[in-house]
């Protein structure tokens, strides 16, 4: 079976606009030192980079919530941050991209930094701070009443998880409560962690690519027959509904069901810098589940939302513009049942 299933009207992305969406997770901050290495150090067998220029961007969940933010929707971004400038600069980020702030200040650890030293267009070193341990009770007592508090005003809760601590056992046990308690359904959807994914039933759906696909299965991954598999092992080791495999050049895998799995091949014609796709897909699905479209054309809005931001270069994002000529210029997807 296969044919014109899913394809989203232009239309659906104008009711994107203004719907929202509650982005809780690691929240980082993404800094690039750049220059030039023209010599070795007198003090160690090390080029010496000069720098000339720097430059910051959110990332982890923070780049997630930029996505919704460019395709027209409300994003607050729920996480932690230290007390110290790189959260200053992560706060000033937020106002700038017009992200609604819901950050604590954990003064106990440093907000988390990744830092790439840069000669040229070349990587020479990245230097990482940060603390990953188990957030501890009085943590998450500091971060819980803020989502609280947000949950109210939003029925998509993305999670995106980068393993920093916040995610645990106890975290999801009391996210749940949370939720429960709401007298509206909410839709939790799920960047993973493949070493957390038992923490992660009770999600509408997960969004892992084709390495944390087998990775969370515990099963190779290396063909079509593979991923079913390894899908359907997800579905049933955590009892969420729904899954989306994300198979990057190859496109997309939705497990509506166990039994019901569609293919979305990638919309992307050239494909210059693949960093933060998948934080492109999960972004575009939960705003379009927000703006109540059906799951397989979300699934579909954002496999174009990705092709769009695979061609160009940098941690880019796709805007309603450029996602409704693309609608209209591209042929529609060859949609197949997978199963
Ligand atoms: N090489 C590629 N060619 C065409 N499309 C691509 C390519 N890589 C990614 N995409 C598009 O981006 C989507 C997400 O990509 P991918 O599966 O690589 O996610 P990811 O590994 O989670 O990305 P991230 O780097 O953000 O973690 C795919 O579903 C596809 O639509
Ligand atoms: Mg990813």
């Amino acid at each position: 079976m296969s044919g014109l299933y899913g394809v989203p009207d232009p239309a659906s992305v104008a009711s994107l606009a203004g719907k929202r969406v509650l982005v809780v997770g690691d929240v980082m901050l993404d800094a690039y030192l750049m220059g030039d290495a023209e010599r070795i150090s007198p003090e160690a067998p090390v080029p010496v980079v000069r720098v000339e220029s720097e430059r910051h961007l959110l990332g982890g969940a923070g780049n997630v919530a930029r996505n919704i933010v460019a395709l027209g929707g409300v994003a607050t971004l729920a996480g932690t941050v230290g007390s110290d400038a790189s959260a200053e600069k992560i706060r000033q980020l937020l106002d700038e991209e017009g992200i609604r702030s819901a950050l604590v200040t954990l003064p106990q650890r440093p907000t988390t930094v990744k830092t790439r030293v840069m000669a040229r267009r070349q990587q020479m070193l990245r230097l990482d701070q940060e603390n990953s341990s188990d957030f501890s009770q009085q943590e998450l007592d500091m971060i819980l009443p803020v989502i609280a508090s947000e949950l109210g005003q939003h029925d998509v809760v993305i999670l995106s998880d980068y393993s920093k601590g916040l995610v645990t056992s106890l975290f999801m046990t009391e996210l749940h409560s949370l939720l429960r308690a709401l007298p509206h359904p909410v839709h939790l959807l799920v960047d993973p962690k493949p070493s957390n994914v038992d923490l992660y039933s009770g999600a509408f759906i997960m969004t892992p690519n084709t390495k944390e696909t087998g990775e969370c299965a515990g099963l190779p991954v290396r063909n079509r027959e593979e991923i079913l598999a390894a899908g359907r092992t997800i579905l049933a080791r955590t009892g969420c509904p729904h899954l989306l495999t994300t198979l990057g050049a190859d496109g997309m895998a939705l497990f509506r069901s166990s039994d019901e799995v569609w293919h979305v091949p990638t919309m992307a014609q050239d494909v210059f810098d693949v960093t933060g796709a998948g934080d492109t897909v999960i972004g575009t699905l939960g705003l379009a589940l927000a703006a109540g479209l059906d799951l397989l054309e979300a699934c579909v809005l954002a496999n174009y939302a990705a092709g769009l931001v695979v061609a160009q270069v940098g941690a880019a994002v796709a805007s309603p513009d450029t996602l409704v000529e693309a609608l209209g210029r591209l042929p529609a997807p060859h949609v197949s049942r997978w199963a």
